[in-house]
């Protein structure tokens, strides 16, 4: 383990308690695995959002609703929007339903489909992007959101470092071989692209968190 699971636990303590929908939702996620991000990312998601005061958000990946609610609680005081994409049409019913009891349905557009289709045929740009989808497509993601993110904008992707595995020399069972070369590459290639300044944090499961550098902004100042 890269990360103690203790320390994760010990984070979580200091951000006090979710409320009832947060904590209801979690104990769901946890009965069905259904892998949403940890409350300490949800969190960090929140005060990003907050910090760089995105309005236009999109995110890869909605399954419950949970990352969504942490964004839109945010976006709510920077009189922004949420765009949540899955292709999972259960998974989005019951997101929607939790939308509606944090009353955030006015703030949040969910869109049912697959990610790669979708992407190309949104007309906007976002200057905040999360993605928490399939791991082995981070690079399609990445590939295809690349022109929509503006200026200044936020690039957020979890579980880079997935359960430590993509640190090299890590072991783990051979099925996994390819989401692992996988993340690498993806990093390696975030990492690299002189438009995004880029850091990996080893908290949660790894995120990586990406500043568009370009048009309109002093590349030397942000980097
Ligand atoms: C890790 S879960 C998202 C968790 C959520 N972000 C949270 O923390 O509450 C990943 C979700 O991505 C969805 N997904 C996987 N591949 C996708 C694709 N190509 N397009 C849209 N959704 C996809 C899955 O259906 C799943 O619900």
């Amino acid at each position: 383990m890269f990360y103690p699971f203790e320390m994760e636990r010990y984070l979580e303590t200091l951000l006090g308690e979710r409320d009832s929908l947060l904590q209801e939702m979690e104990e769901q996620a946890l009965k069905e695995t259904i892998p949403v991000v940890t409350p300490t990312v949800g969190n960090f998601l929140n005060l990003l959002v907050d910090m760089s005061k995105a309005q236009a958000i999109l995110e890869i990946g909605t399954a419950i609703g949970y990352s969504t609610i942490w964004l839109a609680r945010a976006a709510e005081k920077t009189e922004g929007h949420v765009t949540t994409i899955d292709m999972n049409k259960d998974r989005l019913a019951r997101a929607q339903g939790y939308f509606q009891r944090a009353d955030l349905q006015n703030c949040i557009t969910a869109l049912e489909g697959d990610a790669r289709k979708i992407i190309p045929k949104l007309d906007s740009t976002f200057d905040f992007v999360f993605i928490d989808a399939a791991k082995g497509e981070y690079l399609d993601y990445l590939n295809l959101i690349y022109p929509l993110i503006a200026p200044g904008g936020v690039l957020v992707v979890d579980n880079v470092l997935f359960r430590g595995w993509v640190v090299p020399e890590s072991t783990y069972a051979p099925k996994y071989d390819r989401m692992v070369g996988g993340l690498r590459q993806f990093l390696q290639e975030l990492c690299q692209n002189p438009d995004f300044s880029t850091t990996v944090l080893p908290f949660g499961d790894g995120v990586s968190v990406s500043r568009r550098v370009g048009v309109g902004l002093d590349q030397d100042e942000h980097r």
